[in-house]
């Protein structure tokens, strides 16, 4: 039944109220772009071919940012309103000679929240009422800034008009029903009322609402289906709008993890994506922040300030306070920072401990060995039951390329040595402390690379008494 049916997602307004140079549908909320949250509750509905973008404001950074998600694009060059970005897709449907889809879902690119049970719902009305217009509705706290929704009786589906805020005649509260900016039309019948808009309004645009009053006059059916939940369908047109969208997605988030048998404390101050997941009896203090695919083990502490994004945790890890994780790996009952910076490509082994201070990048630590303190560890691959010393610096690059460095088991880095990359150390090695090392250390060696000491006994008592 719901084959029927092509998306198009409104998404070429500018946004003025945010007053912010980037598109509003790229603004983020949950992490991610307001556009992408649309595009993914539209694919529950239609596949990627059937679902049309409306781009017309910075078009093609818009393009850009969702063109993996394989949508269609129809351009709005100027946009002079909701009801003209529709007139762009019937003129781009019939340019292109692509028959319409006999039902059309349109969606709105700054009402993120909507879920797919709720598009569903609302196609299965349209199709059930054989609706010529299906308004998707809400009655929130405050109306105010929305287009309204006059029923023609009230508790009953058939609907008369709807009314924007900046239209409503003086003194009038409206009705307290608002208009999502979603629907469903009887493609056919929206087409065929489109060029009968006008600018006659207070904003001098061409209102999609309008369509509802020009059907009604026709003798079609236009109806309304109240949502389940007001928050799915609240718009995001000020900044302040969307952090209050954002809010309760984290929140949506935190929820849904400790529903799972995690400890969050503090919730409210915690910044968690939709996508992140953690496992039973980890522990997550106040102010983490969970990003992007990442994914947490059980039995995990995670302390206050860690940021870790698109990393993925063992179980029994503990992450410290203030560490900060990108694309990074980190096996089972590993211990990091405070302070630990693991930048992409760092592979944490088993029961490894990363100290404070410690910065890896595409660096392997094996299983049991410790780096911890003030060291930088890239482009290196360490082996088992290896000691990293304070200060230790792999010295990866040369200004030009990146150099590896290779050390083996058991190897001890006495503190403050540099590994002059492309460098191997043998396992069972002992590195002294302070050394520059520039050539390969075989296994089961001492290698010593500073200055010798020069001690001379008594010479600053002796010049203190030439000073006399
Ligand atoms: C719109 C509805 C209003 C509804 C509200 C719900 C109209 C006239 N009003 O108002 O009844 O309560 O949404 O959130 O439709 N856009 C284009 N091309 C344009 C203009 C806008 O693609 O020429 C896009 C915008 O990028 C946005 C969406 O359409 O994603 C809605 O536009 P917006 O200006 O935010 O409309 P609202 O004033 O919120
Ligand atoms: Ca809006």
């Amino acid at each position: 039944m719901q084959s029927t049916f092509g998306i198009a997602i409104l998404a070429a307004g500018k946004g003025t109220r945010l007053k912010s140079r980037r598109p509003k549908v790229l603004h983020e909320i949950g992490g991610q772009a307001l556009l992408l949250h649309v595009i993914a509750a539209a694919k529950s509905i239609a596949p990627a071919d059937n679902i049309y973008c409306i781009v017309g404001h910075e078009a093609d950074k818009v393009m850009a940012a969702v063109k993996d998600t394989g949508v269609q694009f129809v351009h709005q060059p100027e946009q002079r309103g909701t009801g003209h970005a529709m007139q762009m897709l019937e003129q781009h449907l019939r340019l292109t000679g692509t028959t319409p889809p006999e039902n059309l879902l349109v969606l709105s690119g700054d009402v993120p929240l909507i879920r797919p049970e709720t598009l569903a719902a609302l196609t299965e009305f349209h199709l059930r009422k054989s609706a010529a217009m299906t308004i998707l509705t809400a009655v929130p706290p405050n109306p105010f800034g929305y287009g309204r929704v006059n029923r023609v009786f009230p508790g009953e589906a058939e609907v008369s008009a709807i009314v924007e805020q900046k239209d409503l005649p003086k003194g009038e509260p409206g009705s307290p029903e608002i208009n999502s900016g979603i629907y469903c039309f009887e493609t056919a019948a929206l087409f065929a009322n489109l060029g009968k808009l006008t600018t006659k309004n207070a904003s001098g645009e061409l209102y999609l609402t309008d369509i509802a009053g020009l059907l009604v006059q026709e003798g079609q059916r236009v109806v309304a289906l109240q949502a389940d939940s007001v928050d799915e369908v609240l718009g995001a047109n000020t900044i302040a709008e969307m952090m209050h969208l954002d809010a309760a997605m984290r929140l949506a988030a935190a929820q849904r993890l400790m529903a799972q048998g995690v400890t969050i404390f503090r919730p409210d101050t915690c910044v968690i994506d939709a996508q992140v997941t953690v496992a039973a009896d980890t522990v997550i203090e106040p102010y983490v922040q969970l990003l992007g695919a990442t994914s947490i083990g059980s039995g995990c502490r995670i302390r206050s300030y860690s940021v870790i994004q698109d990393s993925t945790l063992g179980d029994d890890v503990l992450v410290r306070n203030g560490c900060i994780l990108q694309e990074a790996r980190v096996e089972d009952a590993a211990q990091l920072g405070p302070y630990a910076h693991l930048r992409p490509g760092s592979e944490i082994g088993e029961a490894a401990h990363v100290g404070n201070f410690v910065e890896t990048k595409k660096a392997r630590l094996g299983k049991g060995s410790k780096a911890n303190h003030l060291s930088y560890l890239g482009d290196a691959v360490i082996g088992a039951g290896t000691n990293i010393g304070a200060g230790v610096i792999t010295a990866n690059y040369d200004g030009v390329n990146k150099h590896q460095t290779t050390i083996g088991d058991h190897v001890f880095i006495g503190s403050d040595s540099t590994l002059v990359a492309p460098i191997t150390v043998g396992d069972n090695t002992l590195i002294a402390a302070g050394s520059t090392i520039t050539e390969d250390v075989p296994a089961d060696s001492l290698a010593l690379g500073r200055s010798r000491q020069t001690t001379k006994p008594g010479w600053v008592a002796a010049r203190k008494a030439a000073r006399k």
